[in-house]
């Protein structure tokens, strides 16, 4: 068994499934994928659920993703994740495409069904879960800032908050440019709620977060040691909800000023394992894999 295969692995059940005790038929695929924690989280389920099937971790190099598809499915895979820098090669390489990811942009959770191969994103829905799960709030009531709007992550969350109906959302980023076509795309999907777009040195930035109910950082600021909070402690207020969408490390400096300020704070680790429990049940409808997935990284 390997800690990482690629796509010369997928020739064969035989080379795939040497010296294991269950048949390969989920995977995340990633470029790179060494470092994703999926396996860890939907191996456990499997495993709970009876389930014949050992998940891998796949690594296909960039305009490959349509290739594996086709291996996959001669291997009978059930389906696969997807992560950086797949999500959208996944979604072209789908036959067809849940709505809701065709809005967001991108395809996380793929399932081989009989008729074609099919495309979700659990990333955004399972942003607002984890939102729910940490909080004990309704995703669709608060006012959302997001810091570091102008990456993927952001974006994807910033269009999430209008699919579940949030009334404003300040989008912050470094580049603000960066954020004219994602706020216009915004606008398309959801015309009542209001957006405001921000860059850090904006006279205006610490009273819209003050505005806000919810921050969350989606930017990489914070994943280094030695890097400093992306925002000033001045945009914190006690009654803020703080999530940082990194979860290593497990506090980030945002998270820690947030936590000095009194704020209720949560990491990333939330919104993997709910992006991960709803591509389980697009796999198995109606398994409960949740619980599991929560023991097994350790964040019940
Ligand atoms: P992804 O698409 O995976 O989310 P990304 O495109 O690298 O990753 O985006 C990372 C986000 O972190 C961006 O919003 C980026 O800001 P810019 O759009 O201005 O580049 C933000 N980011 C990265 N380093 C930053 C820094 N030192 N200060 C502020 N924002 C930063």
């Amino acid at each position: 068994m390997k800690e990482v295969y690629t796509l010369e692995d997928l020739s064969s059940r035989d080379l795939l499934d040497a010296g294991a005790a269950k048949p390969a038929r989920l995977a995340v695929i990633g470029y790179p994928v060494a470092h994703s924690a999926s396996p860890q989280m939907h191996q456990p389920a499997l495993d709970a659920a009876g389930i014949d099937a050992r998940y891998i971790r796949l690594e296909i190099e960039p305009g490959r993703v349509g290739e594996a598809f086709a291996l996959m499915r001669e291997l009978g895979f059930i389906g696969c994740n997807v992560t950086v820098p797949h999500k959208l090669d996944a979604m072209a390489a789908c036959g067809g495409v849940h709505p809701e990811a065709r809005v967001l942009g991108a395809v996380n959770t793929v399932r081989f069904d009989r008729d074609m191969t099919r495309g979700f994103n659990t990333d955004g829905p399972g942003f607002a879960r984890a939102i729910e799960d940490e909080f004990q709030v309704e995703f669709a009531s608060l006012r959302v800032a997001i810091v570091g709007a102008g990456g993927g992550a952001g974006g994807a969350i910033a269009t999430q908050g209008c699919l579940s109906g949030v009334s404003k959302l300040v989008l912050v980023n470094r580049t603000r440019e960066k954020l004219v076509p994602l706020t216009e795309r915004l606008g398309g999907i959801r015309p009542e709620s209001e957006i405001v777009a921000l860059s850090f040195d904006d006279v205006a930035l610490e009273e819209q977060c003050l505005s806000c109910d919810l921050i969350v950082n989606t930017s990489s600021v914070g994943l280094k040691p030695g890097d400093p909070s992306i925002l000033p402690a001045g945009c914190l207020k006690k009654e803020h909800l703080v999530y940082d969408t990194i979860y290593k490390p497990a506090v980030t400096p945002l998270l820690a000023i947030a936590t000095e300020t009194g704020c209720r704070t949560a990491n990333g680790l939330s919104m993997l394992i709910h992006q991960g429990a709803l591509a389980f049940q697009h796999w198995f409808p109606g398994s409960e894999p949740l619980p599991v997935m929560k023991r097994a990284l350790h964040a019940d």
